[in-house]
């Protein structure tokens, strides 16, 4: 990618002050674009002021919900990018709160579409979806065309948070594309709960040096993709005319399993253990056992790959909580 690809070029991000979202802003100003972030900072989510402190007097923050659609109006005009990502990414809250599930990740999805529609129909957007629309795969690795069985509150939203931004491609020409994210994991990321990521809570309970729980056999596969390797996907997708109205899996090449992934983390760090338990029941029951993803499209069209091993992703991610770990858990030690 041409280093002044993005100069100058104006670009919104909802969810902009969450994990991936500032990740993504702190590049795309270092390429030189005009970053508006817009988050609800709700304490719940992934929203973090200091998330974007390397950038903070280059990145013009607005705290907004985008339920708010006159908000999201104002917002959206005069963008030549919108990278939405703003969502509500709990499955266990997606259960225990539907209806906020439901407002945030399919109402506010349209009403943003809408939005783009009558004032700004020539904005490019990339949205965030989920490879938890396909539930619990019939086959590995799962590529585009598997069935989609979402099996919680949250997969059946982000199914119709990307329909939409297909929809208003096929029927209204704006350009949309759709990234299924798998596990992303790295420096920002929530690791005050489980939240976001279980990877997130590992983390936090090696620095203070209690076991980590890992649920179920531990022999659960997934394919993690480092942040930096995610917003090289978001950028990628982002220029493509080709990825206009186009649905992308995410994924690694290095499947691995739950057990391997700990007891990485705790050679990394020099010292931890981990603890397998029973799954709790709430957790049984929207579980999808082992997940990989192929990812030959992405790959084939845009010539995107993952750079990142997991070893030297989690490296990173372990540096960065060392040192930052005061602003991420209330209880942590500044250094
Ligand atoms: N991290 C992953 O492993 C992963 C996997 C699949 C999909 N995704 C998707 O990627 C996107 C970004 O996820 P993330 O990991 O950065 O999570 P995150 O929680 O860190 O970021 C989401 C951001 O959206 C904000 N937000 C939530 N509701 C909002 C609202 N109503 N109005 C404005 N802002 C609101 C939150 O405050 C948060 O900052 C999400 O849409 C998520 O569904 C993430």
């Amino acid at each position: 990618m041409a280093c002044d690809t993005f100069r100058d070029t104006e670009v919104l991000i909802t969810g902009g002050l969450g994990f991936i979202g500032s990740t993504l802003a702190i590049r795309l100003i270092d390429l030189g674009a005009q970053v508006t972030v817009v988050d609800s900072m709700i304490p719940e989510y992934g929203g973090n002021l200091w998330n974007i402190e390397p950038v903070r007097d280059r990145v013009r923050v607005n705290i907004a919900d985008v339920r708010d659609e006159h908000a999201m109006k104002y917002l959206l005009r005069h963008q030549d990018i919108l990278f939405n990502l703003a969502g509500q990414t709990s499955h266990l809250d997606s259960m225990e709160q539907p209806y906020a599930d439901l407002e945030i990740n399919a109402r506010a999805q349209l009403s943003i579409l809408e939005a783009c529609r009558r004032y700004n129909p020539d904005i490019k957007v990339v949205f965030a979806s989920t490879r938890q629309i396909y539930g619990k795969p019939a086959y590995l690795p799962v590529d585009e065309a598997h069935p989609l069985h979402p099996v919680d509150v949250n997969g059946i939203n982000k199914l119709a948070g990307e329909m939409y931004h297909l929809l208003y491609h096929q029927v209204y020409g704006i350009q949309t594309s759709v990234l299924r994210l798998t596990n992303t994991y790295g420096p920002r990321m929530r690791v005050v709960d489980a939240r976001q990521t279980f990877l997130g809570i590992w983390i936090r309970r090696l620095l203070e040096e209690q076991p980590i729980v890992v649920y179920g056999t531990g022999g659960q596969v997934r394919d993690f993709n480092y942040v930096e390797d995610v917003v090289d996907a978001l950028l990628v997708v982002a220029l493509a005319k080709e990825a206009n109205g186009e649905i992308f899996n995410l994924g690694h090449d290095c499947p691995v399993s739950l057990r391997d992934t700990a007891e990485l983390l705790i050679e990394l760090n020099g010292k931890g253990t981990y603890q397998l338990v029973p799954f709790p029941a709430e957790r049984q029951a929207i579980d999808i056992g082992d997940y990989y993803g192929d990812f030959g499209k992405i790959r084939r069209c845009l010539g995107w790959t993952p750079s990142t091993s997991l070893q030297k992703g989690l490296r990173h991610t372990l540096e960065f909580y060392e040192r930052h770990a005061a602003h991420y858990w209330p209880s942590a030690v500044a250094v």
